[in-house]
């Protein structure tokens, strides 16, 4: 294999992949994205779609993701090409890394919008207007917030301006230190709103909803929506968690990292809608709300707690830390790549990716206002662009993760990178990249285009 042309900073040790890859993988997905969507698609059956994804698709992605770039050492994009011309494979596999830079991009522009939504909440959420709210006066807050095409773009300018900060700084600068006090904090905060949901008087409602699958309500879009969540949430198949691969000293297990990030991010989401679900139930909502869901339930059981304000004020605040930590890793792939390939510096590389998407994400900034009514095939620029990443772009470049961790790498060299004590954990690994991974993805995309009719 060709030595790396450059040589990027590493993580200082394990335990500092762990929480950055944790960072990566939670984020919006787990808090605003995960409730709306199993709400939409009918609760139980998805969560349940979601947890198989996780463990047969997601989980062995991550590995194979992880052992790839730790492997090449370079941005996606180099990595899969120097990786390809090691195993005397097709140079074309470097437009998987392409792939993946492209998708990042498109994925930030608009989750730079909706993290907007969580700083503003951070400050408005202790004013006057939220005390004692009920579900009816939050609803009108939160559609006064989001159609007012200023406030979109002006929360969508303060978000990116931070996240190119943050990137400009560096791996173990910026990035490790951001992740590791906000992750706790979240996890503790999301335990005092479960506490809080467990006492609102839906609860039993809310938990019957989000754990009884009820297979009747779910449809082949909605099978497919839970696939493209199991990728989106654990930051998989767009390359950050491959450039994060690449910062992993060698020796540190790729398996056991992964399987705990995995872990930690799934157990985040299922939080979120056990906070979440209760509130709809109690206050007579309908969980099927989209993405304005949690924006217009929290804010309730943070009206109608005392001290709520200052409460919701923290939680918004760890939000906007969980999603910044996520951006830091969508943009990251071209970064990596544009300070490989054009030589430019980590702040000039990272100021040039953020504006780009900054201009992209208007695009969504403006879909709850004034743009509307712009729409192709019936959807939103918001919409399209969250289809096409997490439906489509996401799992495509998933399973060309797989199949080339699964068929082109050698066995000696993955199984040389996994270092597994057991052999029969190897062999089932690669069981699930080379064939149950790929046929599984497969499955679901026919499955939505209505192929095995239902
Ligand atoms: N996993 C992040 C979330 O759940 O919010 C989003 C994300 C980050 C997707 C990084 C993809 C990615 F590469």
């Amino acid at each position: 294999m060709t030595e790396p042309r450059f040589l990027h900073a590493q993580w200082s040790s394990r335990m500092a992949f762990i929480f950055a890859a944790s960072g990566s993988a939670i984020g919006l997905g787990n808090i605003w994205k995960f409730p709306y969507l199993a709400g939409d698609n009918g609760g139980g059956a998805f969560v349940l779609v979601y947890l198989l994804c996780v463990i047969a698709i997601g989980i062995p992605i991550m590995i194979a993701e992880t052992l790839l770039g730790r492997r090449g050492r370079q941005s996606p994009i180099n990595t899969m090409a120097s990786l390809a011309e090691a195993a005397k494979a097709s140079p074309h596999w470097r437009y998987a890394g392409w792939l993946g830079v492209i998708a990042g991009f498109l994925i930030l522009s608009y989750y730079s919008v909706i993290a907007g939504w969580a700083m503003a909440y951070i400050l408005k959420i202790n004013s006057a207007l939220f005390a004692g709210i009920d579900a009816a006066g939050s609803a009108r807050l939160f559609e006064t917030f989001k159609s007012t095409p200023e406030y979109q773009v002006i929360w969508h300018s303060l978000f990116m301006a931070a996240t190119i900060f943050i990137v400009s700084r560096g791996v173990s600068g910026g990035l490790e230190r951001a992740t590791r006090y906000m992750m706790p904090a979240l996890l503790l905060m999301l335990l005092v709103l479960d506490v809080y949901a467990m006492n609102s008087g839906g609860f039993a409602q809310g938990c019957a909803f989000l754990l009884e699958p009820d297979f009747n309500k779910i449809t082949g879009a909605g099978i497919l929506a839970a696939m493209g969540q199991a990728f989106f949430s654990l930051g998989l198949g767009m390359g950050s968690i491959m450039v994060y691969g690449s910062y992993l000293p060698a020796h540190v297990s790729i398996t056991r990292s992964s399987i705990l990030v995995a872990s930690a991010d799934t157990l985040v989401a299922l939080m979120a809608g056990l906070a979440i679900f209760p509130l709809v139930f109690a206050n007579g909502l309908s969980p099927t709300m989209g993405p304005g869901l949690i924006f217009e339930t929290l804010p309730i059981a943070f009206g109608q707690l005392s001290g709520g304000g200052w409460f919701g004020m923290l939680f918004f605040t760890l939000v906007f830390f969980a999603a910044i930590t996520s951006s830091v890793a969508l943009i990251e792939p071209a970064v990596a790549w544009l300070s490989e390939n054009r030589g430019l510096s980590r702040s000039r590389a990272s100021l040039y990716s953020g504006s780009a998407c900054w201009l992209l994400g208007l695009g969504t900034a403006f879909s709850f206002n004034i743009g509307s009514e712009l729409k192709w095939f019936g959807k939103t620029v918001f919409e399209l662009v969250d289809l096409l990443t997490a439906e489509i772009m996401l799992p495509l470049g998933g399973v060309l993760v797989a199949l080339f961790a699964g068929w082109i790498l050698s066995r000696e060299h993955s199984e040389a990178e996994l270092e597994m004590k057991d052999a029969r954990h190897y062999r089932i690994w690669r069981i699930l990249v080379r064939y149950i991974a790929p046929a599984g993805v497969l499955i679901v995309f026919l499955d939505a285009m209505g192929l095995f009719g239902r």
